[in-house]
């Protein structure tokens, strides 16, 4: 079922999520379907479930190769559960960014170049990656909405932060997060 995403200023994106306790519960299956749901029927890159009202450490994510926006690549489809995400190099990377809660805009955001994300799948198995470049950067991304963090509160030139069209007039850009 298609879900309304919460938009930035609505206290609920501000609590910091409570772990799954229970995996094959019927209850998650209904969230990760929704949230999927939700996801496509939006064109999101990501989604968090603090997006969709519900305080769980549960994220989504998951972009195709597309040659309108090259530089982004590829991030596989993941179901990713009580998450940890390691910084694997001190290194920050700039880029433009965009959130399902915050419509409409882009920011220029620093994130961590490469990491390594642990976490559970959707069946409470356990998995670990290291990722890099947009990859990595939606996976912050989202693991940040599961402690209240919105991208504009990580912006540190407030130059570059304002609405899609007045900063990319008739470009095609990444989906939001
Ligand atoms: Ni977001």
């Amino acid at each position: 079922m298609i879900r309304e995403v919460l938009r930035m200023g609505d206290e609920r994106l501000l609590k910091r999520a409570a772990p799954v306790e229970r995996f094959g519960a019927r209850e998650l299956q209904e969230l990760l379907a929704d949230m999927r749901d939700t996801m496509a029927h939006l064109s999101g890159a990501g989604l968090a479930a603090p997006q969709i009202g519900v305080s769980l450490r549960v994220v989504i994510f998951g972009v195709a190769r597309n040659p309108r926006y090259p530089h982004a690549g590829e991030v596989p489809d993941t179901v990713l559960i009580n998450p940890t995400v390691t910084p694997l190099t001190q290194d920050l990377a700039e880029d433009w960014e965009g959130c399902l809660s915050v419509p409409g805009l882009r920011g220029w955001v620093p994130r961590f170049e490469r990491i390594r994300y642990a976490g559970f799948d959707a069946e409470g198995r356990p998995f670990e990656r290291v990722a890099e470049g947009f990859h990595a950067r939606v996976v912050q991304h989202e693991c940040d909405h599961l402690d209240g963090i919105l991208y504009p509160m990580r912006i540190r030139d407030f130059t570059r932060f304002g609405f899609i069209d007045a900063l990319f007039p008739g470009q095609e850009l990444p989906p939001e997060e």
